[in-house]
């Protein structure tokens, strides 16, 4: 090789090594983009985001400790390589929803892969305000309040140690999303505020929820349709109206649901337990199978343990039909602690579809210091080891 030819070479190798070894990690700021503490960064955040998308190596959106205003955001993909997104400060969204042009979300991540949302930040909804407005228990057809987080289409994404508070609606919603994971996540918001539901979960495959606290005014987490393979280990609720399969069947072109696995749980002072909800005398003819729920402690919870095929707040339907959703495969084990009223147990299944194979192991709850009662329709549970004294404690139905 001649000397000038071997220089040239070498000048590439030193180059390749060098620009490989500070691709680690491209980090945009954005107080480099002109974000500043108390500020708007909505726009120093929209271009720290796009710039970051657009790097052909891993990047890391950072947003340093903090207060700061942001309007509402959409963070879209796809991207050219991972990207993770740290927040360290305390976001805040407008207090007044009407400035968020009607929006579903004030924060949406979607068509993503390999995302991370990490950082010891808040994203602070303001909700307060909003929830005076909300009339949704009066009106079927009122005007929705936007939610926290909209995390949409996403692949192999994790969420952890932010805390979501004070969303004006649901805090997030997870939709069309393959593989995505919550760790050490937090929810705030208080027991009062209205349909603050902590995530909702639609039409997404393998997800898992561990470590997270949630603490709110109306589901902690609720599948929709076309959820399976969903994980809930190490999850605290309370207040909240604890861990829910459905509503189901409302709406035509609905999606089974399939592998739910609950576990490690601890339910505190919630309006309800474990729980599958459907709504009676609808079109909808999907199954749910294969809901597991274990080891799970209920602290003064209402209804522990509740299968409700009919079901049917403010009256929003006629109860003339059963629910043509079948559920099966379905098992409670393991579940200890105080029920705040004699039905520990409820399972009201559809006499259309009767439920099937479901199992009730080790069952424990006491009321007011004596056993819970259970309450079965349309179902015969197999009932094995603690959960034998429900046998002689079954209620009527009226
Ligand atoms: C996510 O995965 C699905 C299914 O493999 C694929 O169709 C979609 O393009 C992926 N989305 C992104 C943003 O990579
Ligand atoms: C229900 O809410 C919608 C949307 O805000 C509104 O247009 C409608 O007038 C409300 N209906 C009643 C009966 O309040
Ligand atoms: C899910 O996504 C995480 C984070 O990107 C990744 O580490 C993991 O391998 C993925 N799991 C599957 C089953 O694809
Ligand atoms: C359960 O989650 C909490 C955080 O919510 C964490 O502090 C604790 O260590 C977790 N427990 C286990 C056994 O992982
Ligand atoms: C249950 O909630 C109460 C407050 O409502 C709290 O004092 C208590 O520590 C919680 N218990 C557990 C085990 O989380
Ligand atoms: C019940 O569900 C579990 C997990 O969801 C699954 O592994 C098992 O095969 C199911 N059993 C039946 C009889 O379908
Ligand atoms: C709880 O038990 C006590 C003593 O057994 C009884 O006096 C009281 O009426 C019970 N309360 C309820 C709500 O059943």
């Amino acid at each position: 090789m001649d000397l000038q030819l071997k220089m040239i070479t070498n000048a590439l190798f030193l180059l390749l090594v060098s620009s490989s070894a500070t691709a680690q990690f491209g980090v945009f700021d954005i107080s480099k983009y002109g974000a500043v503490p108390n500020g708007d960064i909505t726009e120093a955040l929209t271009n720290a985001w796009s710039d970051a998308c657009a790097s052909t190596t891993p990047s890391k959106v950072v947003i340093a400790r903090g207060i700061y205003n942001l309007k509402q955001i959409e963070f879209k993909g796809p991207c050219m390589a991972p990207i993770e997104v740290q927040v360290d400060g305390t976001i805040k969204a407008p207090q007044d929803p009407n400035q968020l042009n009607g929006d579903a979300q004030w924060i949406k991540f979607t068509y993503i892969n390999f995302l991370t949302l990490s950082g010891a930040g808040t994203f602070d909804g303001q909700g307060a305000n909003a929830w005076t407005q909300n009339n949704c228990a009066k009106n079927k057809s009122c005007k929705k309040l936007s939610m926290n987080f909209g995390f949409g289409f996403l692949n192999n994404t994790i969420v952890r140690d932010i805390t979501s508070k004070d969303s004006k609606y649901f805090h997030v919603n997870v939709l069309g999303c393959n593989n995505i994971t919550f760790t050490n996540f937090n929810i705030v918001a208080p027991a009062t505020s209205p349909n603050t539901d902590g995530i909702h979960i639609g039409r997404s495959t393998l997800v898992n929820i561990d470590n997270t606290n949630i603490a709110t005014g109306d589901d902690c987490i609720s599948l929709g349709d076309g959820s399976k393979q969903i994980t809930v280990l190490n999850v605290t609720c309370g207040p909240g109206h604890g861990i829910s399969v459905g509503s189901l069947g409302k709406y035509p072109n609905e999606k089974p649901v399939e592998d739910f696995f609950v576990s490690n749980c601890i339910l505190n002072n919630t309006d309800n337990g474990v729980r599958i909800k459907t709504w009676p005398d609808t079109p909808a003819t999907i199954t749910v199978t294969g809901m597991h729920f274990e080891d799970i402690k209920m602290i003064n919870v209402k209804n522990p343990i509740i299968i409700d095929q009919e079901y049917c707040p403010w009256n929003q339907c006629t109860k003339q039909n059963p629910s043509k959703i079948k559920i099966s495969n379905v098992s409670f084990k393991n579940i200890i602690g105080t029920s705040g009223t004699k039905e520990g147990v409820v399972l009201i299944c559809s006499s259309g579809v009767p439920c099937e194979d479901v199992m009730l192991t080790d069952i424990d709850l006491t009321f007011n210091g004596t056993s819970a009662a259970a309450k079965l329709s349309n179902v015969k549970p197999i009932i094995q080891g603690k959960s034998l004294p429900l046998l002689n404690s079954l209620l009527p139905i009226p």
